[in-house]
């Protein structure tokens, strides 16, 4: 994509398209999504037979504003005229290891449509930072994790167990400062020092709307 504005459009799109078809979808925190939630409000603003989920969530108040919650909330879900039909917030007020129980219980058993993604200049994605002790959990769909970059609290999160369930993962990355995680997260091998690169759609599919910058240390 040319430009930021252009890849938040398309993940715009994207999440509309979803919304209309009535799909269950996780929306991701950072700051890159904001102009994409925007977007996906005005483009369609009535999200009732939708399902909102979190990829994960800083452990804070919802009113806080490094929630990933608030963020939606700010930039998506006060912008629409009606509200998704079931909203799954993460606890992020309550105890890390209970918040990540709870969300585990209330997801089991669904599968999610769509995940949006980003990516930290780590190579993290969601709360799954750099070879974190968590990255190899195959039994829990969600869990508490520490952060290695700001903001500096801990983290409720789903593992790539439950991120790789999903039908359809969309990773939104804009500006130079991620193109080497893009790199290896998208061209390189799947390795723990980039969780990135290890989560793909199992059965389904794995996009990227990357932004010129982001994409160039990509091959055509
Ligand atoms: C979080 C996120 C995280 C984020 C990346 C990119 O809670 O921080 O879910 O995985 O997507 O860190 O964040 P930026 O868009 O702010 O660069």
């Amino acid at each position: 994509m040319d430009s930021p504005e252009a890849a938040a459009r398309r993940v715009a799109e994207l999440l509309a398209d979803a919304v209309r078809a009535a799909q269950e979808i996780a929306l991701t925190g950072g700051s890159t999504p904001a102009r994409a939630y925007e977007l996906a409000a005005e483009l369609e603003p009535d999200w009732s037979d939708a399902g909102v989920w979190w990829g994960d969530e800083r452990c804070v108040p919802p009113d806080d504003e490094r929630s990933n919650f608030g963020l939606a909330k700010r930039t998506l879900l006060d912008n629409l005229e009606s509200k998704p039909g079931r909203i799954h917030r993460i606890r992020g007020e309550d105890e890390p290891a209970a918040a990540a129980a709870d969300y585990d219980r209330e997801l089991r058993g669904m599968t999610l449509d769509l995940v949006l993604l980003g990516l930290g200049p780590d190579g993290h994605v969601a709360s799954l930072f750099p070879d974190a002790p968590g990255l190899d959990e195959r039994e829990r769909l969600v869990v508490s994790a520490e952060p290695t970059l700001e903001p500096y609290v801990e983290r409720v999160t789903l593992t790539l167990h439950a991120l790789r369930a999903a039908r359809r993962i969309v990773f939104l990355v804009a500006g130079a400062a991620k193109a080497e995680a893009v790199e290896r997260a998208l061209a390189g091998p799947p390795e723990p020092a980039v969780p990135g690169s290890m989560v793909r759609s199992d059965a389904g599919e794995t996009l990227a709307v990357l932004d010129r910058d982001a994409a160039s240390r990509l091959r055509d």
